[in-house]
């Protein structure tokens, strides 16, 4: 865990990050560019460090970081902010002190000081440095020696430092940073250990480890025998060709002292492994599969984080898990299952399994007297990352105002959504000759087809919110701003930030 600080006085530490802004000069010759460093509301000499920066070949772009040594404190980092500004956009903020953070991997401690001019703005450094101090050395041997510690401790520079909103958000930085790191860890275990069993273990230590009870958090898991005799046909049927059996998880959060303004429900795919089952996926790239439980954990770790904010909201939070494998036990491609609460279901693509495990568990999650809203959030299909790439995740909804709330919400939080629609004449292809439905439909605008097989779960009347996280869960390129390679936590800090919207 990395530790987050605040303050307005002298620079204690070996390490100073600053900023490194471009602007284009009007002096000098046409395309030329001069720098500008952003110390925020720290002085520092700049005149020296201008020419080493120059001779450098800096260019303030983001993501690049330039380590100077000095000799008021040890090294002087910069960090880059893209085109100067008055006003930085609070991610670009987020993201250089990331890219700052993961380069100095090795460091015990370092100051941040940016550009911060109110409360939100410190917020995003703070989150920057705790999102970019990760490692997963958890399964190294022999190898483990040579890998270097993220920072342990994080100060951030501002002259607000002694204001209580400004305290109160580096204690939110704080927490969003180890749960999104939680998720992290989570996606990047590897499913020879993170099975829906284990996976329950590590939920319900997380809650134990955040206070349980005595922050509001109960936990609760069933088991396959369970569910089996409840009629969870979905979360059986994608289970049923694995070793590993499935689970059900529920987290259940009741604030404490305060009465809950909103309640919500999350639903979190939770796929510890995708082979595709008998429709076996092609073994090129079978292992980013993995992170197919990268819903779950960002629904889990959120609720978890929200308990530890003491927002005053009440959220429900099912995580069903199965592992999707392929044996004479899985399911056939024409097999019919009965889903929970009764629906059934022709299963003509088994690696169509996420809608299976969600559809269980919508249901089961509207069983809740007096839902505000329920929002799921799944690696879902590979036509998310087909039409909006690796770095946007999409949001359906049967309810336009909660998904306009949702990206005004979220908007500050750095993490990129676009609505998508859900065009009702898509809907007929998802019928079945012989069930209710089929889970598979035209293949054309297959993330809105598998939005449509969902909200055929949920009540017209109860707010919903589809979030197909399929690309931007997963990062199988280069690290960048505060998002290493691997499991990313993406959704984590927008179901924080719906909660604490709800709290206003
Ligand atoms: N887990 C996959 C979706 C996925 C693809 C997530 C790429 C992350 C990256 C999902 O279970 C799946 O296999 N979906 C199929 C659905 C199809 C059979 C209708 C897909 O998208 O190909
Ligand atoms: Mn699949
Ligand atoms: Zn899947």
């Amino acid at each position: 865990m990395t530790t987050i600080r605040l303050s307005d006085g002298i620079v204690k530490d070996d390490v100073l990050v600053v900023g490194l802004a471009s602007k284009s000069s009007k002096s000098s010759k046409a395309g030329a560019v001069s720098l500008q460093i952003e110390s925020g509301d720290l002085a520092i000499d700049t005149k020296v460090l201008m020419q080493a920066l120059s001779d450098l070949g800096a260019t303030g772009k983001a993501d690049e970081v330039i380590k100077v040594p000095s000799t008021s404190t040890r090294l002087i980092v910069f960090t880059g902010l893209g085109k100067a500004s008055t006003h930085y956009d609070h991610e670009v903020l987020r993201r250089a002190a990331g890219a700052a953070a993961r380069a100095l991997a090795g460091n015990s401690s370092a100051t941040f000081s940016l550009p911060a001019k109110n409360a939100a703005a410190v917020k995003a450094i703070a989150e920057g440095a705790a999102l970019g101090s990760y490692l997963f050395d958890q399964f190294r041997g022999s190898t483990k020696s040579a890998q270097k510690a993220p920072l342990k401790s994080v100060t951030v520079h501002t002259d607000l430092a002694s204001k209580t909103d400004v305290k109160s958000v580096a204690k939110s930085a704080e927490i969003i940073g180890t749960y999104t790191n939680l998720v992290r860890d989570l996606i990047n275990t590897p499913p020879s250990h993170l099975t829906p069993e284990t996976f329950c273990k590590a939920i319900t230590d997380a809650v134990k480890k955040a206070g349980g009870a005595s922050v509001g958090l109960k936990v609760s898991v069933m088991t396959d025998t369970q569910l089996k005799s409840k009629g969870y046909g979905g979360i059986i049927g994608v289970g049923q060709g694995s070793a590993n059996p499935p689970r059900l998880l529920h987290i259940s959060y009741t604030p404490k002292g305060a009465k809950a303004k909103k309640k919500y429900a999350f639903v979190g795919k939770g796929i510890t492994f995708d082979t595709g089952g008998l429709a076996l996926k092609p073994a090129l790239g079978m292992e980013a599969m993995k992170s197919d439980m990268s819903g779950a954990a960002a629904v889990c770790a959120a609720t978890i984080a929200i308990a530890l904010l003491k927002l005053p909201v009440a959220i429900e939070t099912w995580a069903p898990l199965a592992e999707n494998m392929v044996s004479d036990t899985a399911t056939r491609p024409s097999d019919v299952i009965t889903m929970y609460g009764g629906k059934t279901v022709e299963v003509l693509n088994p690696d169509a399994e996420g809608r299976l495990v969600l559809g269980d568990a919508l249901v089961r999650a509207q069983e809740i007297k007096d839902l505000d809203g329920i929002v799921d959030v799944a690696t879902l299909t590979g036509a998310q990352v087909v039409a909006l790439g690796t770095r946007t995740s999409a949001v359906m909804t049967n309810n336009p105002e909660f998904s306009s709330h949702f990206m005004d919400v979220t908007k500050e939080t750095g993490e990129a959504f676009w609505p998508m629609p859900l065009p009702v004449e898509l809907r007929a292809s998802l019928d079945s000759p012989v069930a209710d439905l089929a889970n598979i439909g035209e293949r054309m605008g297959g993330m809105l087809v598998a939005g449509l097989f969902l909200k055929d779960f949920v009540s017209d009347e109860l707010p919903w919110l589809h979030l197909d996280i399929a690309g931007p869960a997963y990062n199988e390129s280069q690290p960048h701003g505060y998002t290493p390679v691997g499991g990313t936590g993406v959704a984590l800090r927008s179901l924080v930030q719906l909660a604490v919207a709800a709290s206003a």
